[in-house]
């Protein structure tokens, strides 16, 4: 079983602690594993961080996570935490897979985070990101008023809920034919599965506050 506990993609939930100890109840007793991809826990703006769940058990659960969002996903550096008996299978499949990560990433990555670089550099994309997001969500408030905004507590996009009906895939066509690139909520569904409701994939993180207002002002056009 895998979790994103920290922040669901796309809609940003964070896993309730009662869900927690029932899906840890539910690897117990199946003798089950669980894969905790501790994915854009860094990225919180309006909430406080919650522990992870191989915290409750860590014989069940895989605690996993990379630095992708926080630095750059070039790197291809991540980390694994494995259940104890399960260390040495994970270190020698690591080794016959690909004889390990390539070490100057890491290297440049210890040093980083030995000299507090990795944090200095989190403050400041957390606050930059935060003000970005605020940009977002203040043009979609005043451009789009009825429209809600779901999941704008961390991470590094948020998920604009459309009126009931509209045919988001036609509004992600229409976006990129004029260069904004907003994916649709219902093309993250797996198959035979339904949105919960019409929405757009919006991410802030890259864009400053002026880009990401017409961004808005164009979608705010497309949709009416
Ligand atoms: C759920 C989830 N986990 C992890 C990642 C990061 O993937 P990677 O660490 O392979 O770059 C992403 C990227 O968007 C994601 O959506």
């Amino acid at each position: 079983m895998q979790v994103t506990s920290a922040h669901q993609f796309p809609l940003g939930v964070v896993l309730h602690p009662q869900r927690r100890r029932a899906l840890v109840a539910w690897a117990r007793e199946r003798d089950g594993l669980i894969l905790e991809d501790d994915y854009d826990a860094e990225h919180r703006y309006d909430r406080h961080a919650m522990g992870a769940v191989q915290a409750l058990d860590p014989t069940r659960v895989a605690y996993l996570g990379s630095v992708s969002k926080v630095l750059s996903p070039a790197l291809r550096i991540g980390w694994l935490i494995a259940p104890p008996a399960l260390r040495p299978a994970v270190i020698d499949a690591k080794h016959y897979n690909d004889l390990g990560g390539s070490p100057l990433p890491q290297a440049a990555l210890t040093h980083l985070l030995r000299t507090g670089g990795y944090e200095r550099h989190l403050r400041r994309t957390r606050a930059l990101y935060r003000r970005r997001r605020d940009a977002l969500l203040a043009a979609v408030a005043e451009r789009l008023p009825s429209w809600q905004a779901v999941g704008v507590a961390a991470g590094l996009h948020v998920v604009l809920r459309l009126p009931d009906g509209t045919d988001d895939r036609a509004l992600q066509r229409a976006l990129a034919v004029s260069g904004v690139n907003a994916f649709a909520l219902s093309g993250y569904v797996p198959s035979g599965q339904t949105a919960p409701y019409p929405g757009l994939v919006v991410g802030y993180a890259s864009l400053g506050p002026d880009r990401l207002r017409s961004a808005v002002a164009l979608i705010a056009e497309l949709a009416s």
